[in-house]
């Protein structure tokens, strides 16, 4: 039997939406927001303004290319949080008309939880290999990095987390005081290629456990540019390249060393990466070598799901259908609580 999920994701600056057929995905169409690369972060009433331009034709292209009509959706699923309270509203409300016009429903997505279930979506024909229960997931954006133990789909206990800034926030951060454009991590990713990775070793932080930290990463770069510059203006110009491969590969080594860590603990040998940072192309290459060593088996989605997209949303929509666990027309979105 069918099952069709409309998947409708809003929480920072990307509108997108999918459509998946149980989980087959048969569309996922993405909106992103030109408009804050001027400003060197997202802004949130910019966002909301182009989140409520964006959602009727992202809807109405995702119906299209999954090729079915409005009334053959089963549900509407939707990011209920964490994110940009403004941009997660559009959604939400958009969502909930929909629902209620079409009598259809509601579903209300963890979009962190959403980013580790994109690892079940499988492509529109065919199958693929899916991580099975239980397996580690670092999750990695911009505004969340954590080691996760999945135990189920809905049984998830984070067990590693950062104190300070995200992963996500460390390559943007570092790029904008390299006067790179946001969102910075992208750049320094394709600059990274070119680039010596080992000509300026950055110092790693300390930080018991399996938690992160990597505000002061930020704090080092930034001296070192400032003793650099004082001696040649140009110091970035004429070394951007090895600067991008230097601070990527100084994230990269911080984010696997507490990795290592958390399979040594745990004994599970089964990883997988999840979101934005994790269409790094550095840190997916350390990945793999783990697993041509034999040590890990490794899960890394296709690139259109690691930064936000809707068709995660649609996937967790459907594991909770099967459930029947719904929301209520009351429900109303949180910008920081994750229920992971
Ligand atoms: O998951 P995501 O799209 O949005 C959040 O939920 O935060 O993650 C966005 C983050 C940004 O910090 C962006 O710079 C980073 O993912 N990112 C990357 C790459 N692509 C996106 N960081 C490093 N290398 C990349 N290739
Ligand atoms: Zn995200």
């Amino acid at each position: 039997m069918n099952t069709y999920i409309l998947g409708i994701e809003s929480s920072c600056d990307d509108t997108s939406a999918a459509v998946i057929n149980e989980t087959h995905i048969l569309s996922n169409v993405t909106a992103n927001q030109d408009v804050h690369k001027a400003y060197g972060g997202v802004v949130p009433e910019l966002a909301s303004r182009a989140h409520q331009q964006n959602i009727i034709p992202v809807i109405e292209n995702a119906l299209k290319y999954a090729n079915i009509h409005k009334n053959q959706l089963n549900a509407i699923a939707f990011t209920n949080g964490p994110g940009l309270l403004g941009s997660l509203l559009v959604g939400a409300s958009f969502a909930k008309a929909f629902a209620l016009g079409l009598k259809l429903p509601l579903i209300e997505i963890d979009h962190i939880q959403a980013h580790i279930l994109a690892h079940f979506i499988q492509p529109a024909i065919g199958n693929k290999e899916v991580p099975e229960f239980p397996f580690l997931c670092l999750l990695i954006s911009g505004g969340h990095t954590q080691i996760v133990l999945v135990k189920d789909y809905f049984d998830l206990e984070v067990i590693g987390s950062t104190i300070d800034d995200a992963a996500g926030e460390a390559f943007d951060k570092s790029a904008k005081i390299l006067g790179l454009p946001y969102p910075g991590g992208p750049l320094i990713d394709k600059y990274a290629g070119q680039g010596d990775p080992k000509r300026f070793p950055f110092p790693h932080p300390s930080v018991n456990g399996l938690d992160f930290s990597f505000s002061g990463l930020k704090t080092s770069i930034l001296y070192f540019l400032r003793d650099n510059m004082k001696e040649n203006v140009e110091f970035i110009e004429q070394n951007k390249f090895d600067l991008c491969a230097s601070i990527q590969l100084t994230i990269i080594d911080i984010l696997m060393h507490k990795f290592e860590l958390a399979v040594k603990k745990t004994g599970i040998t089964r990883v997988a990466i999840a979101g934005g940072v994790s269409a790094n192309t550095g840190l997916r290459e350390a990945l793999l070598r783990k697993q041509d060593l034999n040590e890990w088996k490794v899960f890394i989605p296709d690139f259109e799901y690691c930064t936000d997209n809707a068709a995660m949303i649609a996937i967790t929509g459907y594991f909770k259908y099967i459930r029947n666990n719904f929301s209520t027309q009351k429900i109303s979105p949180y910008s920081r609580v994750s229920h992971t």
